[in-house]
């Protein structure tokens, strides 16, 4: 009798689930959907810049598809996902790269076909995609397909669609939103409260001041205590001078070496 009870709310709660997930299926176009764009494991470091981010290609993924179908890489902003029309030529209008969150709300990149993603991959090849490593196209009218580099941190999703000539024939889910790196100074969007870095840094560079005046001093004071102590002052200087680099030189290398 206690377990009767979880069961029924599970049911309760499974029913609305099952029905969105038919809903999904049975979406625009009634394509078949294949598992989501996932980003690249963190292990190979740089995943997320603050215009780039690394997904695994779609490896063992379209494996219904005929030989020349090309598989296109579509970012959205979330907005865009519900919504989202599989049959607006890629580079058409509503798609262009440089329209991107400023009238249209997605774009389709990275087209190549089945072929370049080959299943099962061989070992040592590069499986990964980095979406927003062209420059320089990102400007070019001409070129709306452009890989071209993220305009802020998002969230953006991802999905990867099949088209065959210009029908599409299959897709995958849509990925996690994928938020990117802000803590770059260099960023096109100026992050609000940004002029605490400014103060943060100034702060910083005085304490590694006071620390490496600090350290002098220690230093000084060892060498002067080992050489009346022993007077084998050769062996000690050379390591003292070492100590005083490697604990300031990655910081404030100028006034450190004024020291
Ligand atoms: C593969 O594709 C064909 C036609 O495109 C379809 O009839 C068939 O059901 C698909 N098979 C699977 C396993 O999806
Ligand atoms: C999707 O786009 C195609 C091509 O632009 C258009 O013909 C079709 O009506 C659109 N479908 C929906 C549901 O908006
Ligand atoms: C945004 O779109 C408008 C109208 O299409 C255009 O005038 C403007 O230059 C665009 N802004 C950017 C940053 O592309
Ligand atoms: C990708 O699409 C663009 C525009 O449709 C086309 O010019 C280009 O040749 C395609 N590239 C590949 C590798 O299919």
């Amino acid at each position: 009798r206690p377990h009767s009870c979880p069961r029924h709310s599970g049911a309760r709660t499974m029913l609305p689930l099952l029905l969105l997930l038919l809903a999904t299926a049975h979406g625009l176009d009634d394509l078949p959907t294949l598992v989501a764009p996932v980003l690249a494991s963190s292990s190979l470091g740089g995943q997320k810049t603050a215009s780039t981010f690394v997904l695994d290609q779609p490896r063992c993924v379209f494996t219904n598809v005929s030989k020349d179908t090309v598989i296109w890489l579509v970012v959205a902003d979330p907005r865009a996902v519900p919504d989202f029309n599989n049959s607006v030529e890629p580079g058409g209008p509503g798609r262009e790269f440089q329209q991107f969150l400023n009238s249209t709300f997605a774009y389709m990149t990275l087209n190549t076909t089945i072929l370049n993603y080959p299943c099962p991959k061989n070992p040592g090849d590069i499986t990964v995609l980095r979406v927003g490593s062209e420059t320089r196209c990102a400007k070019d009218k001409k070129r709306p397909t452009c890989n071209g580099p993220l305009p802020g941190p998002g969230p953006y999703r991802v999905k990867f669609l099949a088209l065959d000539g210009s029908k599409p024939v299959a897709q995958t889910a849509w990925s996690e939103p994928i938020t990117l790196r802000t803590a770059q100074p260099s960023g096109n969007i100026p992050v609000p409260g940004s002029g605490h870095s400014a103060g943060m840094i100034a702060l910083t560079s005085i304490l590694s001041i006071l620390f490496a005046i600090l350290l002098a001093g220690l230093v000084a004071m060892l060498l002067w205590g080992s050489d009346a102590s022993s007077g084998s002052s050769t062996f000690s200087k050379p390591e003292a001078v070492t100590v005083q680099r490697y604990n300031t030189h990655h910081v404030y290398d100028q006034p450190a070496a004024r020291l």
